[in-house]
């Protein structure tokens, strides 16, 4: 079963990515980090964020070291991912590697933005998973704060204004809905009434699908 979960900066979709990963036993890929980590490369390489040359030569050369840099979480990087994840080159290197993850043997969980619509239009069951830009604001600021860094919840809204903007408005791969995905606004929703809600959108996805295969032949002699 592929599960694929979309939305935008802090809406909650990677905690809920890993629940469902947890509860139905699922490998999951937060498809984010991997933009993260070909930002995170430029910053530190102290290259130009705009250069595409040097973007697209870290997304094809990623490794697992990038991948679990302590770094990628912070704001700045998120910031510049949202850039570096605007250039197709960037994201055409990085398909084949999710789109194997996603297709392993009994499926994934993957979350990000163009899961539903571009790695796996097929996927059993899709999320779109939103919330207010304060009430992201205030989960990221509270998030900082129980880290014990400094979060300034107006900048953190400004920042979450932006990248919602270069996210959607990009020509390649925009922050959409996918047609046949379910919307989920955890606005008002603890994580487990949210988590709750996934899975009943999952099952009854599940079960719809089935209904819809034609029935199987029975083995004839
Ligand atoms: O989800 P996360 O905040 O870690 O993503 C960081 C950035 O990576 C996003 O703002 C977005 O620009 C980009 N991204 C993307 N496509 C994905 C996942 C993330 O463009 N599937």
């Amino acid at each position: 079963m592929i599960i694929a979960i979309d939305g935008p900066a802090s809406s909650g979709k990677g905690t809920l990515a890993r629940k469902l990963a947890l509860h139905y036993g699922l490998p999951h890929l937060d498809t984010g980090s991997l933009y993260r980590s070909v930002a995170r490369r430029l910053l530190r390489e102290g290259a130009d964020l705009h250069d595409v040359g040097a973007a697209e030569s870290a997304a094809r050369s990623l490794t697992p070291a990038d991948l679990s840099d302590p770094a990628l979480r912070d704001e700045k990087t998120g910031e510049a991912a949202s850039v570096v994840s605007a250039m197709p080159g960037v994201r055409a290197a990085l398909l084949d590697y999710q789109r194997t993850f996603a297709r392993q043997p009994g499926g994934a969980v993957l979350d990000g933005r163009d899961v539903g619509t571009v790695i796996c239009p097929e996927a059993d069951a899709k999320l779109f998973v939103t919330a207010a830009a304060p009430v992201r604001a205030r989960r990221r600021a509270d998030e900082l704060k129980a880290r014990g860094e400094p979060a300034d919840e107006g900048r953190i809204l400004e920042d979450i204004e932006a990248r919602d903007r270069r996210d959607a408005e990009r020509p390649v791969a925009p922050l959409r809905p996918a047609a046949d995905a379910h919307l989920l606004d955890t606005s008002n929703l603890s994580i487990e009434a949210a988590f709750a809600a996934a899975i009943a959108v999952i099952e009854s996805a599940v079960h719809q699908s089935a209904a819809e295969r034609p029935p199987e032949k029975p083995a004839g002699p």
